[in-house]
């Protein structure tokens, strides 16, 4: 036989760990409660006292009951202040190709790629805007102007201001995603054998381009709550030549932290002091769970050398393959270099994106989408405690949908990619994020997961496999 109490107790539960409320949230009062579902107060009052006793919800002194924030998860500590980095060439970026081969496997749950799955994506809407723009535009018979459809670029003028950035229609150059974004300003600052600082762990793509146009990599220690290190920046620009610096600065890709305005503007006057140009990628920048949009760098300092790239592959559809760069001073070698490379990109896509903006469909998506992020990020915390051992530590991202994990030190992140992938999940191991193979024991992983339960299910044959590496030493040690 079932309480009433126990019912109401175990419907709260579903609901708190399906992420409907949010850590925080405070639940509805006992008497409005035992009105709403027709209970008795004490029928009320024993169900939330057990979610309280279950570590559920927190009482709050003449407040009420309220979600109680999952602090179990130990976040990850500082990463080393190694000063004295050295460049290196970066080589074996083919691995990342071969490992995203394996995991197109459609058996493959891909708890590895940083790409939401289709339900946090605004796939109709964006269809009609295609459907719109193969019917509206005669474009077909001839060539894009090399900067991109004028529609899409007073779009994105339009847009950059919400990060804080004065910019023309002019200033705005397509490209085939951020990557092409990122290859173009790394061409057009730097030329081969050139030094360029990253962060330390780094998107991998900045990586590929490095390593495609015979650059240098000097890795740049990343806090991974607060971003690159200056004081560790600075000294790399007092020892090297470093010709162009890279900074993904807003719910970056691995670690998920956003720079405070604070810390960008000492980057840009340090940066601006050495005459060294900033290429700063937002593609994450719109997908903040809570507060104002975060700052560009551009945004912060109109007068210093930054090249902004950014693209919609994380917001709208990966595959339309939309992205773009501003400048203030280098738009026309910009230009040239996208029309010797590829000429200009198709105008559908273009239109297609700039129809969406338009209309308001990709605000309205972003204000439902940014809540699904952060209850997907509760839910998902909720199975690191559940099945992940406790030695475990993990990032707090702010927005976005990765979460990067540092496991104990002895377990080897690549290894365990390989047995995951054995079980059809992939993961993507810590080396891949730094030119000397860093971070073997960390691992990220993307929460953009349909809720479906065969996420739960990767989650819990992972974190299997991550027991069981932990327990083997624990053993050998013993
Ligand atoms: C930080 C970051 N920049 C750039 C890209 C590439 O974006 P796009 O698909 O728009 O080329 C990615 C994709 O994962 C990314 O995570």
């Amino acid at each position: 036989m079932s309480f009433l109490y126990q019912e109401l107790a175990d419907e709260l539960k579903a609901e708190i760990v399906n992420g409907h409320y949010l850590s925080g949230d405070r639940l509805p009062g006992i008497r409005r409660m035992s009105i709403h579902r027709n209970l008795s107060i004490a029928t009320v009052l024993a169900a939330y006292r057990q979610l309280q006793d279950h570590g559920y919800l927190e009482t709050r002194p003449k407040s009420g009951f309220f979600i109680r924030a999952r602090a179990d998860i130990k976040t990850i500590k500082q990463s080393d202040s190694n000063k004295q980095a050295q460049p290196c060439a970066v080589e074996g970026q083919e691995m990342v190709m071969a490992m995203a081969k394996a995991a197109s496997d459609p058996r493959v749950i891909k708890l590895g790629s940083a790409i939401p799955a289709s339900a946090f994506l605004p796939l109709r809407g964006i269809e009609k805007s295609l459907a719109k723009a193969i019917r509206t535009q005669r474009r077909l018979a001839s060539y894009e102007m090399p900067a991109g459809a004028p529609e899409l670029r007073q779009q994105l003028a339009r847009r950059m201001a919400e990060t804080g950035a004065m910019v023309t229609p002019d200033n705005i150059l397509i490209t085939n995603g951020c990557q092409e974004a990122l290859t173009l300003a790394l061409r057009a600052t730097t030329k081969p054998g050139d030094i360029v600082a990253i962060e330390s762990p780094t998107f991998y793509g900045v990586l590929q381009v490095i390593e495609s146009l015979g650059l240098k990599a000097l890795e740049i220690p990343t806090h991974p709550t607060e971003g690159i290190a200056a004081d560790a920046l600075q000294v790399a620009l007092e020892n090297w030549p470093v010709k162009a610096c890279v900074i993904v600065p807003n719910f970056s890709n691995p670690l998920g932290y956003v720079m405070s305005d604070y810390r960008k503007k000492a980057i840009l006057k340090l940066l601006k002091s050495k005459q060294v140009p900033l290429i700063e990628d937002d593609s994450f920048g719109d997908l903040g769970f809570n507060g104002p949009r975060p700052s560009s760098f551009l945004g912060l300092d109109d007068t210093a050398d930054v090249l902004y790239c950014s693209g919609f592959a994380k917001t709208i559809a990966p595959d339309l393959r939309v992205g773009w760069l501003t400048s203030n001073h280098r738009q026309s070698k910009l230009e040239f270099l996208k029309f010797t490379t590829n000429l200009a990109c198709p105008s559908v896509t273009q239109l297609a994106v700039a129809y969406f903006l338009e209309s308001g469909k990709y605000d309205r998506h972003l204000r439902q989408v940014k809540g699904e992020y952060e209850r997907a990020l509760n839910r998902t915390q909720q199975l690191l405690e559940e099945f992940f051992p406790d030695e475990i530590r993990v990032s707090k991202p702010q927005g976005g949908y990765v979460l990067w994990l540092e496991l104990p030190e002895h377990i080897d992140a690549v290894m365990l990619a390989g047995q995951a992938l054995d079980k059809a999940i992939s993961i993507a191991p810590g080396p891949i994020f730094s030119p000397t193979g860093k971070f073997r024991n960390c691992l990220r992983i993307s929460f953009a997961s349909a809720w479906e339960a065969e996420f739960r299910t990767a989650m819990k044959a992972l974190g299997s496999l991550i027991t069981r590496a932990n327990r083997s030493r624990s053993a050998s040690v013993a």
